[in-house]
């Protein structure tokens, strides 16, 4: 994963890579979500040059690239930190004691959602149902699903992100 300031553009690989997607396509901006979720995942964000870059290689509109990043959760268009723990904000997980386990995270972390630690190792975001219901309260932390919370397993999970392979 490259660490790199965006405004740097995209290298030669990538640009080839996302030309590569495109072509599994009969219109290039049907590959945008993946595209976009590639360069996430090389430098954790989209940046405004990014963007830019992604919606010229894809015949896109900037504003019409952007619609898509925007609408879309899982695509960042702030800087994130290393780890990001989307936590559900919808009805099952508020009846299951949703907001315990977010006050819980905003002490344990030291910021409100939407922000990031100090040392860039957390991101706390809010996020709609995410489909675990029958396990709420539920989050992800990064790709990971995770249900049946209580502050006995949010300091587990964070006690140990390199034990878990993150
Ligand atoms: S309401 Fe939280 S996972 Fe569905």
């Amino acid at each position: 994963m490259s660490t790199a300031e965006s405004k740097t553009g995209l290298t030669a690989t990538e640009r080839s890579k996302i030309e590569m997607l495109s072509q599994h396509y009969e219109d290039k901006r049907s590959a945008c979500i993946e595209v976009l979720k590639y360069v996430q995942g090389q430098y954790r964000w989209i940046s405004n040059h990014h963007l830019s870059e992604i919606a010229a290689l894809l015949n896109m509109s900037r504003a019409e690239l952007e619609g898509v990043a925007t609408y879309y959760n899982l695509i960042f268009r702030q800087k994130v930190g290393e780890h990001v723990i989307f936590l559900c904000d919808s009805v099952s997980c508020w009846i299951m004691g949703r907001d315990v386990i977010c006050e819980h995270l905003r002490r344990r972390l030291g910021i409100e959602p939407g922000e990031t630690t100090a040392d860039g190792a957390y991101t706390l975001l809010p996020i709609v149902c995410i489909g675990h219901c029958d396990h709420a309260p539920a989050m992800l932390l990064d790709d990971e699903l995770h249900g049946d919370l209580d502050i006995k397993r949010i300091d587990a999970l964070l006690a140990s992100p390199t034990e878990r392979g993150l």
